[in-house]
């Protein structure tokens, strides 16, 4: 056992290795065997596949140079908090049972609150991802438009949101049995409540509008304040997804993209994205959260003596058992405080700006948008889509940087997401100055 723990400790301080990547399954099995047998393989044993080989078979999301997707880059503090979790191994459902940790979780979802300008009454709970909180919000939206309006409408209930909303968008459509009402953009990609008030106006199954705060693929926030006032004139609810976007409402000079914010009715930030926590780490919130206990809140006989009076995180989201996994980031923002978490987004936010400037200024570069938040998305013109595939592919063999192609308008683009405060911007321009020149991207 002390080894386990002897080695968290130890890597809560080291760096992560750029190089490390996936291997194939059958690569792994060659290396690693057979781990479940009858008599087990032993702490030292299991512990070294797992350091040696199962780890190196990884990819580093938290290399300052990786810029894909959106990677990570959680404090040294919250990481080892993480570990301390683990060992306290509290019930963090019901308050009866983890009350301490629940009052913890809760000063930092009352954090939350207060950035989004929230009421008192306002409340929330962490679970694994943006892709579970976005259903829970939707469903307790759902719910909630069954109890006001009485019955499911002719056709069935609908969601409406712009095509550059997240995919778990889509699948939560799917899950709730919901259709998905794809509203235009408008001509800098943001949705409008122009082009809602015209689905709302033609199509009243809608009870659900999303809104993102930080498109996945361009960092895009929508006009938060026209779709929130078009929605609730309509009677719909507004969910906010800020799983990425979200954490730049502790910077300043981000802070007026979220106007409207105020009035939205639910909203998620991941934690493990960009506000420096490790995985697994969503806040779901809610204005007011009594919609969400009706919608989720668990019955039964050996559920009945739970104290409904107290604020039981399993009543806001689909699930039961959980894990306090809001404490990695309370002990982290408890120990720097929030101002170091505001001069880090700005860092990205900064660092954004500059590469995009950089970027503009090269001659075989393309600049596609301003960055709105921290996602910068270029072109080489004259490379084809497989000179992009083999130069992005050669930069993350060689840990240089890792930079994958993702479409904008259809066409193949690249794009770069800083979430990591320790991202030296120079260094990106550099390598992107110098590994694009040829005109084939080897
Ligand atoms: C805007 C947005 N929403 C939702 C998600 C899904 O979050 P998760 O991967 O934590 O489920 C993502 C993930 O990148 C995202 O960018």
């Amino acid at each position: 056992m002390s080894i386990a723990l002897h080695w968290a400790a130890s890597h809560t301080t080291v760096a992560t290795d750029p190089k490390t990547t996936f291997r194939s399954a059958s690569d792994l099995q060659a290396d690693v065997g057979a781990t479940i047998t009858e008599d087990g393989i032993g702490a030292a044993r299991a512990l070294a596949l797992f350091d040696e080989v199962l780890l190196p078979a990884t990819r580093s999301v938290e290399d300052p140079m990786n810029l894909a997707y959106i990677p990570a880059a959680p404090t040294r503090a919250a990481v080892a908090f993480d570990t301390v979790v683990s060992a306290a191994n509290v019930f963090g459902g019901v308050w009866e049972f983890g009350a301490g940790a629940i009052f913890a979780e809760n000063q930092v979802l009352r954090w939350l609150s207060d950035l989004l300008g929230w009421p008192e009454e306002s409340a929330g709970v962490f679970v694994a991802g943006g892709t579970h909180g976005n259903l829970s919000a939707l469903a307790a939206a759902r719910d909630h438009a069954l109890r006001v309006r009485g019955r499911r409408p002719a056709g069935g209930w609908a969601l409406a949101c712009a095509s550059t909303a997240h995919s778990s968008i889509s699948s939560a459509a799917r899950l709730l049995d919901m259709d998905l009402v794809s509203v235009p953009v408008d001509d800098r990609g943001h949705l409008t409540g122009e082009a809602l008030e015209r689905a709302l106006t033609s199509d009243p199954r809608i009870c659900a509008v999303v809104a993102s705060a930080g498109t996945t693929n361009a960092g895009i926030v929508d006009d938060l304040a026209s779709v929130v006032e078009v929605a609730h004139r309509h009677g719909a609810w507004v969910h906010v997804d800020g799983a990425y976007g979200g954490a730049a409402l502790v910077a300043p000079s981000a802070r007026e993209r979220f106007t409207g914010i105020e009035l939205a009715d639910s909203f998620v930030v991941d934690p493990h994205k960009w506000l420096f926590a490790p995985y697994d780490c969503c806040a779901l919130l809610y204005r007011d959260p009594r919609p969400a206990a009706a919608a989720h809140s668990q019955h039964a006989a050996y559920l009945d003596s739970i104290d409904r009076g107290e604020s039981n995180p399993a009543d806001l989201a689909a699930h039961l058992s959980r894990r306090a996994r809001g404490l990695p980031l309370w002990y982290s923002l408890a120990t720097h405080g929030t101002a170091a978490y505001t001069a880090a987004v700005e860092a990205c936010l900064d660092t954004a700006r500059t590469v995009a400037r950089a970027v503009a200024g090269t001659e075989h570069l393309q600049l596609l948008v301003e960055p709105e938040l921290s996602v910068v998305l270029f072109r080489r013109p004259g490379w084809s889509p497989a000179a992009y595939r083999r130069w992005s592919q050669r930069l993350a063999r060689e840990g240089t940087v890792l930079c994958v192609p993702t479409a904008v308008d259809g066409e193949i683009a690249l794009r770069l997401a800083f979430v990591n405060p320790s991202t030296n911007p120079q260094a990106v321009i550099d390598v992107l100055r110098t590994t694009m020149l040829t005109a084939d991207g080897s």
